[in-house]
């Protein structure tokens, strides 16, 4: 997966169409009043939960493993915050955190049983006792077509240069592995009509409400609640979201 290539396109992008996701911030702003600091963020991006928390006067110890999205991050210049390019499935602090959080379904990068293994294997390793993790998923990763062929998703003006931007995107879905594989193209044309195209993949993997119950037993993170929206509403068959939040044990 390549964040690098996207990261110019990401605050903006987000802007524009993730709607829904945007909600996000009530549940990681109450659960970082809630569980207090030090406060672990993985999967941290360019900063837009990062620079809330922040803003709200929380130290934030924040990792991502794409230099391009930490350098957007390093440029919001923001008050208490250490950064760290590493990769959440092997990252090693000397410091242990209260309170630990994934945001924006990231936990689903991780495609295999393994990897997510030693991914919460590390976490535990980081949180203080008792300390609590607390996550993102989106449960219906796998719904919709098997396979969608290039598609116009918009065209919209991109600001910081002047240019328009088309992104067309397809995806492909592995049932065996259940596993969706995007891949994105950008198509940027500048005001003298230059054009620039991005390819971006990502990939992310269904992961169940039962097969989450398991991961988190298997490495010894009890769980606590389960929310079946930013809202701590209650998990329903429709639910867009779980928010899993676990206790080290
Ligand atoms: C969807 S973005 C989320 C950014 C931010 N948390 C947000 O909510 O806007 C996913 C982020 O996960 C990072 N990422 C992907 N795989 C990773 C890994 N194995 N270790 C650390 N970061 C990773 C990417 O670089 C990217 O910045």
């Amino acid at each position: 997966m390549n964040w690098n290539d996207i990261s110019k396109y990401y605050d903006w992008e987000f802007d524009l169409i993730c709607t829904n996701q945007r909600e996000d911030i009530i549940i990681w702003k109450t659960l970082a009043t809630e569980f207090g600091g030090p406060i672990l963020e993985i999967c941290c991006g360019s900063g837009r939960i990062t620079e809330e928390l922040c803003n709200n006067n929380h130290k934030i110890t924040a990792i991502d493993n794409s230099k391009g999205m930490l350098d957007k991050l390093r440029a919001k210049h923001l008050p208490g915050l250490e950064i760290i390019n590493s990769d959440m499935t092997t990252f090693s602090l000397n410091k242990k955190f209260k309170f630990v959080f994934i945001s924006y379904s990231s936990f689903q990068q991780l495609l295999t049983l393994d990897e997510q293994i030693s991914c919460l294997n590390n976490i535990h390793k980081h949180l203080e006792n008792e300390g609590i993790l607390a996550m993102d998923i989106n449960p219906r990763i796998c719904e919709g077509e098997d396979i969608l062929p290039r598609t116009q998703a918009y065209t919209a003006n991109y600001p910081i240069n002047n240019s328009t931007v088309t992104m067309y995107t397809s995806h492909r879905i592995d049932m065996i592995n259940q596993i969706k594989h995007w891949r994105d193209e950008y198509l940027e044309i500048d005001e003298n009509g230059e054009e620039q195209r991005t390819y971006v993949e990502i990939s992310l993997k269904e992961c169940s409400l039962d097969y989450m119950k398991l991961l988190f037993e298997k490495c010894n993170l009890e769980i606590i609640n389960i929310y079946g929206d930013f809202n701590k509403g209650k998990v329903t068959e429709n639910s867009n979201n779980l928010i899993y939040v676990v206790r080290k044990q």
